[in-house]
């Protein structure tokens, strides 16, 4: 499709000014004034749009504060945002995340137009693993349930027994009554789940690109240079970096953690716009940001979200077979809940 129009919203006029104001307040301890009215005018426009149209913007933690904090209807870590596609009554979704999150919230809401801003925001873990793959583990240990991360494509998924996201893995694990279980794809995730577990876990070696850089030594150093911080870390991390943190859990574990605990200093081992749209909401707590970008998610912006609003761009389409397959897994790992 050729796209015409291409100029963007740029006017910070009294009404974009007016209209924005109290949206700023919000993020100014992050966004210097000077960045401001880049952002407005397209603030403005999407927020006008997407009302319009009856667009929801589902968000993920991993998003900049001014998408996260400024356009989204839902944010959340990679379990809500399932919940809320399944859930919501909008008539057009738009993922600000990666590809597998937006096939999950096409696979829950087939009959609802979703579409992600860039179809190249991808996932090393999804990248990891084919539905062949999973076929030929299915060979070698018959009768094994399969529960398979969300972070994988929509065949991957539609080959699983389960699904299960960093904030209810070792609860679907246990769930299955079984003495083994094959954990895919993410090969830390599985490591720091089977230390939890008497379940047997057979893994595959998926890495997430972004937490697996993350080193003990790098967060032992944080610790020496700031007495008493809190270290909090995400599963996909290594179990030597899980073993010097406080805490560990999914985006929204870690958010969670902060707001109910307030601890004065803390370190979220993850993606670098975590600290940044948590530190919005918890003025009162110092952040270190030892962060790494996800290249992936940082592939969506402002301005491709205006252009998937008036566009109607990219369409997340699955076959159908695959969705009755893959909905099956999601559904029962939505049954199962969080733990
Ligand atoms: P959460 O499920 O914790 O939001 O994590 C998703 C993800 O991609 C982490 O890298
Ligand atoms: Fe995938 Fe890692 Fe990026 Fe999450 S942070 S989307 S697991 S590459």
């Amino acid at each position: 499709m050729i796209n015409e129009d291409l100029s963007y919203p740029s006017d910070f006029n009294a009404e974009v000014k007016n209209a924005t104001e109290k949206l700023y307040k919000g993020v100014s301890k992050i966004i210097p004034e000077v960045e401001w009215p880049f952002h407005a005018p397209l603030i403005h426009e999407i927020n006008k749009l997407k009302k319009e149209k009856n667009i929801a913007i589902l968000t993920h933690n991993y998003q900049t504060p001014e998408i996260f904090h400024c356009v989204s209807d839902i944010v959340g870590d990679s379990l809500k945002l399932a919940y809320e596609a399944r859930d919501c009554d909008a008539d057009t979704i738009i993922v600000c995340g990666v590809h597998f999150m937006a096939e999950t919230a096409k696979i829950l809401s087939p009959k609802k137009n979703v579409l992600i801003p860039d179809t190249r925001a991808g996932c090393s873990l999804s990248d990891s693993i084919t539905a062949k793959d999973i076929r030929l583990l299915k060979e070698k240990y018959p009768g094994v349930p399969v529960v398979t991360y969300v972070n994988t494509s929509a065949e991957v998924k539609a080959e699983t027994d389960v699904c299960c996201t960093s904030g209810n893995a070792k609860h679907v694990v246990e769930s299955l009554g079984s003495e083994t279980v094959i954990f895919l794809p993410d090969e830390y995730l599985a490591k720091n789940i089977a230390a939890q577990t008497h379940v047997k876990i057979i893994s595959w070696k998926g890495r997430c690109e972004v937490h697996e850089r993350f080193t003990a030594k790098e967060i032992l150093s944080y610790k020496e240079q700031h007495e008493n911080i809190i270290v909090l870390a995400h599963p996909e991390c290594s179990p030597e970096v899980v073993a010097v943190s406080d805490f560990t859990g999914s985006t929204a574990g870690m958010s969670n953690y902060v707001k109910d605990n307030q601890p004065q200093k803390v370190i979220m081992v993850t993606e670098c716009s975590m600290s940044d749209n948590v530190a919005i909401e918890n003025p009162n707590v110092d952040f270190i940001r030892p962060c790494n970008l996800c290249p992936h998610m940082k592939r969506i912006s402002l301005k491709k979200i205006y252009d998937a609003i008036r566009f109607n761009q990219h369409e997340v389409i699955v076959k159908e077979n695959i969705i009755d397959r893959a909905r099956l897994s999601i559904d029962r790992m939505l049954e199962i809940g969080r733990k």
